[in-house]
């Protein structure tokens, strides 16, 4: 049985590539091929379909989404398409073989307007934008299509790959620009090596076999994004950078974001028996990386 991998040039996938470097257990598609990594779009459910059958693949871990959250505003139809009908295609598809499906959700399904306590797995789905719509009907999705499935929703990724706060802040920061964060919305910041990481080690010691359900998993530790930006000045002692605090109505977005979605992680820490690192010491191995790396 092999482990497919989907979306594996993104953030997550790509931890996921260099953490099983070697392991011909897995197989790695995105949309667009790369070295080591075949074409496969996962909107189309014929072509998922064939390679589930072709390539005896008995779990799926679904990195591959639509993850601009402003753009998604304008172009809710390909948002859902990726986000939605994809998932429900990666589904079907382990529910025609007896299969698991890994999925990543977000924090983004819940409205943030309750910030009493760190949001559980059960708590009411709201989302409120098109980005979080979508991922929301995908987790329904994958819950109707009938396969074996593990949900986890995570929260502010960031890494060394592609686009993310952390590399965006850096540059600015580098330049000495005067930059302005806002302070009332609160999370918890994720480096896509530790999400990759704990799925890594859900399916080489067999816990991927557990009930279906959703988890909650991001770094420890409940911040927001001005808190995030004054720590990426302090790791990278940007002396000359100016960071001020601002609020979501002084840095008005397309998208609605949550005002408040720390994600409560026991049921995670609970059914892995798993520990999970904090979010400032995470950031400081990711810049390093970014800085010895030259990215
Ligand atoms: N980034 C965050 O802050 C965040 C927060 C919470 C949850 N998440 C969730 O975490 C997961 C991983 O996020 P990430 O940041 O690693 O995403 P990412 O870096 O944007 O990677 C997603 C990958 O999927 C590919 N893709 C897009 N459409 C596809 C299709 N039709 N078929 C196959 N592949 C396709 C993308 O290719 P292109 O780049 O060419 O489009 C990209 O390589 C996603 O489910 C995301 O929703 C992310």
């Amino acid at each position: 049985m092999k482990i497919l991998v989907t979306g594996a040039l993104g953030q997550l996938g790509t931890w996921i590539r260099r953490l099983t470097a070697g392991n011909n257990h897995y197989i790695f598609t995105d949309i667009t091929p790369a070295e080591n990594v075949l074409t496969l779009d996962i909107t189309n459910g014929t072509e998922v379909q064939s390679f589930v059958r072709n390539n005896n693949i008995g779990l799926i871990v679904n990195c591959a989404a639509y993850t601009n959250v402003e753009k998604a505003e304008d172009d809710a139809e390909t948002c859902f398409r990726i986000n939605r009908d994809g998932p429900a295609n990666l589904a079907q598809a382990m529910a025609s073989v007896g299969g698991t499906l890994i999925h990543i959700s977000t924090d983004y399904v819940f409205s943030g307007k309750n910030d009493s306590r760190p949001l559980l797995e059960e708590d009411c789905a709201e989302p409120l934008g098109i980005y979080g719509k979508s991922k929301l009907a995908a987790e329904e999705a994958i819950r109707d299509s009938g396969c074996k499935y593990l949900i986890f929703r995570t929260a502010w990724l960031y890494s060394e790959f592609g686009r993310n706060f952390v590399k965006t802040m850096m540059s600015l920061m580098k330049e000495g620009k005067a930059i302005k964060v806002v302070n009332d919305q609160w999370g918890s910041p994720t480096y896509a090596r530790d999400l990759a990481e704990a799925i890594v080690q859900i399916i080489s010691s067999g816990k991927s076999s557990v009930d279906s359900g959703i988890w909650h998993f991001t770094d420890e530790g409940a911040i927001t994004w001005f808190d995030f930006a004054k720590e990426i000045s302090a790791i990278g002692e940007y002396a000359s950078c100016s960071i001020t605090p601002c609020s979501t109505k002084e840095y008005p977005t397309k998208a609605a974001r949550p005002a408040y979605s720390v994600l409560d992680k026991s049921k995670f820490k609970r059914t892995f028996d798993s520990e999970i690192p904090q979010w400032r010491e995470s950031l400081k191995k990711c810049m390093d990386n970014i800085r010895e790396w030259k990215i």
